[in-house]
C-alpha cells in the first residue's frame, strides 16, 4: 500500500471513520497539528475514543463542540483532561505505565489508528518517534493506519523509535516548535528537599527521577558525585548539566552500560538538541524501560518520585486530590517496586510538607476521602520532606507514624499525635 501524502493536516485525519479507537502520541511529541485537526473532523463522526497518557498543547481537544463525538480515555490526566474528567466528560484508566504497551500487543484494547509525530525518514526510510517512545510504539505495531505528522525539528532518536516511512497510511509535512519546558526555579522548600535527597544518593547510584522541580533540585546537589548511571521513565535538563561535566557515567549499570536508558524526554531545547541522533541516550518501549524485572537488574537503583499526600501508616497518593484525579499512577509504583528488588536499591518519595501556601499538612493521618493510593504502605521506603528523611521499611505502625510526624511541617505535629492517637489509640 501506498503513503498518501496530504496537503493539510485535515486530509491525512479524514481517514479516520465512526467508532475508532485512537491512539495518539503523548507527552511533548502529542501531534498538536493533527490534534487540532482531529478537533474539526471529529465533529463529523460518532463514537471515537482518544487513548491518551499526559498530552501537551492538545486544548482543541477539549471543547465542549465534541462531547458526545469523542471521549477521552487517560492513562495520565494533563491540563486540558483534568477539568473533563472532573465534570465526567473524559475517562481515566489507572494502570501502570509498564502495563499500557501489553495491554495494546495483547489486543486487549483494540487500536484502529494511530496519530503521531515523527523525525524526517533517512536514507534507509525510518523515521523515529523522537523523543517520546512510551507505549506509543507498541500502539504503532498494533495499529490498523498510522497518520504521521513528520516534522524536521522533530529529534531523530536511538532506540525502540524507529518506524518505517512505508508502514505509514497518512503523512502530513510540516516544521513545528515543540513544546518546551523551562527548568523550574526551586524554592527554599524545594531546595531543602533536593538537599534530603541528596543525602541518600551514594557514588554509582542508577538514578530514577520523576516529575517536577524536586527531581532536578535533588539533581542539583549532587555535583560532587562519582559515576552515576541513569534508567529512567523521563528524561530532563536537571540530569544534563552531570552529563556535561562527567558525573553521570553510566559506567557502572549491569544493563545498558554506557547508555542512558529512557521512555520519553520532556524539556527545553538544550535536551531536545543533546538527545538528537546521540547514541549515548536510548529510548526504549516503556514495558521494557518500566519493567521490574529489568529495573532490578542494575545495583543500586535510587528511585526519586513524588507524591501529592502521604498518611500516617506510609500510604502514597500520587494521582489525584481526594476525588479529583489530578495525575496518574505512571510508573511510580513501577519503580518504587524496581528500586526495591535492586541490590542497595532505594525507594524514594519526596514531598513538600505542605500545600496550598502551608495551609494544609501533605502527611495526613488518614488520606482524604477518594484519595488514590499509588505507592501502598508495603511498598513504601523512604519518605523525604524539607524536614527530614524517615525510613519507613519494617517500621510498625506506630514507629511510621512518629517518624513521619517528626518530617511534617512544625505548624501541624501537634494535630497529628493528637488525632493518631484518637483514630489508632497509638501514644507515640
Ligand atoms: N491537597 C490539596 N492540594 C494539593 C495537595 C494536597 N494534599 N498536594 C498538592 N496539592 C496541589 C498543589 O498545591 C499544586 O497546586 P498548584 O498547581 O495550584 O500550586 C498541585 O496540587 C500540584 O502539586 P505539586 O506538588 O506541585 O505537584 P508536582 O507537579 O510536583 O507533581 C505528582 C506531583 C505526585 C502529581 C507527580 O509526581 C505525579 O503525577 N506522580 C505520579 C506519577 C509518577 O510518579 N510517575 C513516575 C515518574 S515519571
Amino acid at each position: 500500500m501506498s503513503v498518501r501524502i496530504c496537503d493539510t493536516a485535515l486530509e491525512a485525519i479524514s481517514v479516520i471513520e465512526d467508532n475508532e479507537f485512537i491512539w495518539t502520541h503523548s507527552m511533548a511529541a502529542t501531534p498538536r497539528i493533527l490534534i487540532d485537526a482531529l478537533a474539526i473532523h471529529a465533529k463529523t463522526r460518532q463514537n471515537l475514543t482518544l487513548l491518551q497518557l499526559h498530552t501537551e498543547r492538545a486544548d482543541s481537544l477539549a471543547s465542549p463542540e465534541l462531547f458526545g463525538h469523542l471521549r477521552h480515555r487517560c492513562y495520565f490526566s494533563s491540563t486540558s483532561t483534568r477539568p473533563l474528567m472532573a465534570i465526567g466528560e473524559a475517562d481515566y484508566v489507572p494502570m501502570f505505565l509498564s502495563a499500557l504497551p501489553k495491554l495494546f500487543r495483547s489486543g486487549e484494547q483494540p487500536i484502529d489508528t494511530a496519530i503521531i509525530q515523527v523525525s524526517p525518514p533517512d536514507q534507509h526510510g525510518m523515521c523515529t518517534m523522537g523523543i517520546s517512545v512510551e507505549a506509543t510504539n507498541s500502539a504503532c505495531l498494533v495499529a490498523k493506519k498510522i497518520i504521521a505528522h513528520i516534522n524536521p525539528n522533530m529529534p531523530k532518536t536511538h532506540g525502540d523509535g524507529f518506524i518505517s516511512y512505508d508502514s505509514f497510511h497518512s503523512v502530513y509535512w510540516q516544521e513545528d516548535e515543540l513544546p518546551l519546558h523551562p527548568q523550574e526555579k526551586f524554592d527554599e522548600v524545594t531546595q531543602a528537599i533536593g538537599r534530603n535527597v541528596a543525602q541518600l544518593i551514594n557514588d554509582g547510584d542508577c538514578l530514577q527521577v520523576g516529575i517536577g522541580a524536586i527531581p532536578d533540585a535533588v539533581l542539583a546537589c549532587l555535583t560532587n558525585r562519582k559515576d552515576l548511571g541513569v534508567h529512567t521513565e523521563m528524561f530532563s535538563d536537571g540530569l544534563l548539566d552531570l552529563v556535561d561535566t562527567g558525573v553521570i557515567t553510566n559506567r557502572l549499570k549491569k544493563i545498558h552500560p554506557g547508555k542512558i536508558v529512557t521512555g520519553f524526554a520532556v524539556g527545553t531545547q538544550r535536551l531536545y538538541d543533546f538527545v538528537d541522533d546521540n547514541p549515548q541516550v536510548v529510548f526504549l518501549d516503556i514495558e521494557y524501560v518500566n519493567d521490574t524485572s529489568i529495573i532490578r537488574r542494575n545495583d543500586n537503583v535510587a528511585a526519586i518520585n513524588s507524591a501529592l499526600q502521604v498518611d500516617l501508616s506510609g500510604q502514597v497518593c500520587a494521582d489525584s486530590i481526594g476525588t479529583s484525579i489530578y495525575s496518574g499512577v505512571g510508573g511510580q509504583m513501577d519503580f518504587i517496586q524496581g528500586a526495591s528488588l535492586s541490590k542497595g536499591g532505594k525507594a524514594i518519595i519526596a514531598l513538600p510538607s505542605t500545600a496550598k501556601h502551608g495551609q494544609l499538612s501533605r502527611i495526613v493521618t488518614t488520606l482524604d476521602k477518594g484519595a488514590g493510593v499509588v505507592t501502598t504502605r508495603a511498598h513504601v521506603q523512604y519518605i523525604v520532606t524539607e524536614y527530614g528523611i524517615a525510613n519507613l521499611r519494617n517500621k510498625s505502625l506506630r514507629e511510621r507514624a512518629k517518624a513521619l510526624i517528626e518530617i511534617s511541617h512544625p505548624d501541624f505535629r501537634d494535630e497529628l499525635t493528637k488525632s493518631c492517637h484518637k483514630i489508632w489509640g497509638i501514644h507515640l
